[in-house]
C-alpha cells in the first residue's frame, strides 16, 4: 500500500468513526420531572450516567416542585402545543389522564420481552398499564407515611419512639421544651395532605382511610373520625415553626438534620437528603411509620411514562425504558433516592435499614390488604377530587376554616370535583 493509499484509508476510517459518533449522540431522551433536590439530583444522575454509556444523551427538564403540580402544568403546555417529551416523571391517576388524551407511546413488545408482567406489582401495573398495555416504566416505590427524627433530639427526649398521636404529641412537646422546632413541615397543598393523610390513616386505621380516602365516602369524610383527625391536624399546626408557610420539602429536611426542629413527617424521598449529608439511619436520624400507622403502608410510585414521539426517538426511548427496568439500576438508584425498588425481585441486600424496613412493611402490607395508595401524591384520586381535598385541607389548616366548616366543605368539595 502506497503512503497515498493509507493516508486515504485513515482518513476514510475518521470518517466512520465520525459518523457512528453523529449517530450515537444523535440519541437523545429529554425528560420532565421534578427531581430537583440534592438527593433526588443525586438518585437521577444514576440513570443518566446509564444511558450516557449507552450512547443516549439526556436533556434534562427539570420543574420543580414536590409532589409535581407545577411539572404538571409545564407539561400541558408541551403537550398542547404538540410537542411532548420523549418521556415525563408521572404518579398514579396522571398515568391514566395522559394515556387517555391518546399521547402515549406502547411498550408492550419490550415489556414482553424483559418479563415486566412477572415482576411489577400489581398495584403499580394498574397505573403502568393503559386500557392494557404498557405507557409507563415504573422506577420506584416511595411510602407517605414515615415520621423521621433526629436521633440526638431523640435521645434527649428519652429515646423512646412514639407509637400513636399522644405519644407524638408528648414527644413534640419535649422538642418544644428543648428549644427546637418541634415538627418541620412546609405549609404547601401537597405537604398538608401529605401530613393529613397520615394522621387519617393513624386516628381511623386501614379501614376507615379506605372508606374516606379511596372511595370519598361523604359520611366518612364528615364523620366523627374526620373531626379528630382535623382537631389533630389543628393541635399539630402548633409545633411548626412561624415560617413553615410555602417552606419546599427538602429544607425542612435540612432543619431536622442540622438538629433545629426534631420532626418531620414526610415520603422516604426525605432520606434521599440525609444520605446526601452523610447520615446514617440508627445513628444521626430515626425513621418509623408515623405513630398509629404500623402495618399499613400508604404508596406512591415514580413512573416514566413514554410520549408518542415518532420513530426518531423511538430506540432512545426504549433503551431508556429497558434502563429503567434493569435490576442493577434499581438498586444503585432506590438505595440514593430512600425509595424501595420496583420489582418484587430485588434481594434487600445492598439496602440501609430503611429501605429494609420499607421492603418488609410493603409486602406485609400487600398481602394483608392495607397497602393503599396515597392522596397527595396521585395514587388515591384523580387530579380534581386530588386538589379538591387538598385545598380544604390547606385551608383547614392555616386557619381558614373551621373543623365543623371543613367536616361540610370536604364531602362537597368531593361531589363537585367529581
Ligand atoms: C415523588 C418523589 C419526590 C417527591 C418530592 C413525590 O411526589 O414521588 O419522587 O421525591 O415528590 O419532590
Amino acid at each position: 500500500m502506497t503512503i497515498r493509499m493509507m493516508g486515504r484509508l485513515a482518513a476514510g476510517i475518521a470518517m466512520i468513526a465520525m459518523t457512528a459518533g453523529a449517530a450515537k449522540a444523535a440519541e437523545q431522551v429529554e425528560v420532565l420531572h421534578w427531581w430537583t433536590s440534592g438527593g433526588e439530583a443525586a438518585a437521577l444522575n444514576v440513570l443518566k450516567e446509564n444511558l450516557q454509556k449507552e450512547g443516549v444523551s439526556w436533556k434534562d427538564m427539570p420543574v420543580a416542585g414536590g409532589a409535581g403540580s407545577a411539572a404538571m402544568t409545564a407539561l400541558r403546555a408541551r403537550v398542547t402545543a404538540g410537542d411532548p417529551p420523549t418521556a415525563v416523571q408521572l404518579l398514579g391517576f396522571d398515568l391514566r389522564d395522559w394515556s387517555e388524551m391518546g399521547v402515549a407511546a406502547n411498550l408492550d413488545d419490550l415489556a414482553k420481552k424483559e418479563g415486566w408482567d412477572k415482576v411489577i406489582p400489581a398495584a403499580l401495573q394498574a397505573f403502568s398499564k393503559y386500557d392494557g398495555h404498557w405507557v409507563a416504566a415504573p422506577v420506584n416505590i416511595h411510602s407517605t407515611n414515615w415520621l423521621w427524627l433526629n436521633k440526638a433530639a431523640l435521645d434527649k427526649a428519652g429515646g423512646k419512639a412514639p407509637t400513636n398521636m399522644d405519644e407524638l404529641f408528648a414527644l413534640l412537646d419535649k422538642f418544644k421544651a428543648q428549644g427546637i422546632t418541634a415538627l418541620a413541615h412546609g405549609g404547601v397543598p401537597w405537604q398538608d395532605g401529605t401530613l393529613w393523610e397520615a394522621v387519617v390513616l393513624s386516628v381511623g386505621g386501614p379501614d376507615f382511610y379506605k372508606k374516606a380516602v379511596l372511595d370519598a365516602d361523604p359520611a366518612a369524610l364528615s364523620s366523627d373520625t374526620m373531626k379528630k383527625v382535623f382537631d389533630d391536624m389543628s393541635k399539630l399546626r402548633t409545633y411548626f415553626d412561624p415560617n413553615f408557610s410555602g417552606r419546599e420539602w427538602n429544607l425542612s429536611t435540612a432543619l431536622v438534620i442540622e438538629g433545629k426542629a426534631g420532626a418531620q413527617e414526610m415520603g422516604d424521598w426525605s432520606k434521599g437528603e440525609w444520605l446526601r449529608a452523610k447520615k446514617e439511619p440508627g445513628k444521626d436520624f430515626v425513621c418509623i411509620r408515623f405513630p398509629g400507622t404500623q402495618g399499613s403502608v400508604l404508596f406512591n410510585a415514580d413512573q416514566f411514562m413514554m410520549f408518542d414521539v415518532g420513530e426518531k426517538q423511538r430506540d432512545a426511548q426504549l433503551k431508556m425504558a429497558s434502563a429503567v427496568e434493569n435490576p442493577a439500576f434499581q438498586i444503585a438508584f432506590n438505595t440514593v433516592k430512600g425509595s424501595v425498588p420496583a420489582r418484587t425481585d430485588i434481594s434487600d441486600e445492598k439496602f440501609d435499614d430503611c429501605a429494609k424496613k420499607g421492603m418488609k412493611d410493603l409486602a406485609e402490607a400487600s398481602s394483608k390488604g392495607t397497602l393503599m395508595g396515597s392522596l397527595a401524591h396521585g395514587y388515591a384520586q384523580p387530579a380534581a377530587v386530588k386538589e379538591a381535598m387538598l385545598d380544604v385541607i390547606t385551608q383547614h389548616l392555616n386557619g381558614q376554616l373551621t373543623t365543623e366548616a371543613a367536616l361540610k366543605r370536604l364531602p362537597e368539595a368531593v361531589a363537585a370535583a367529581k
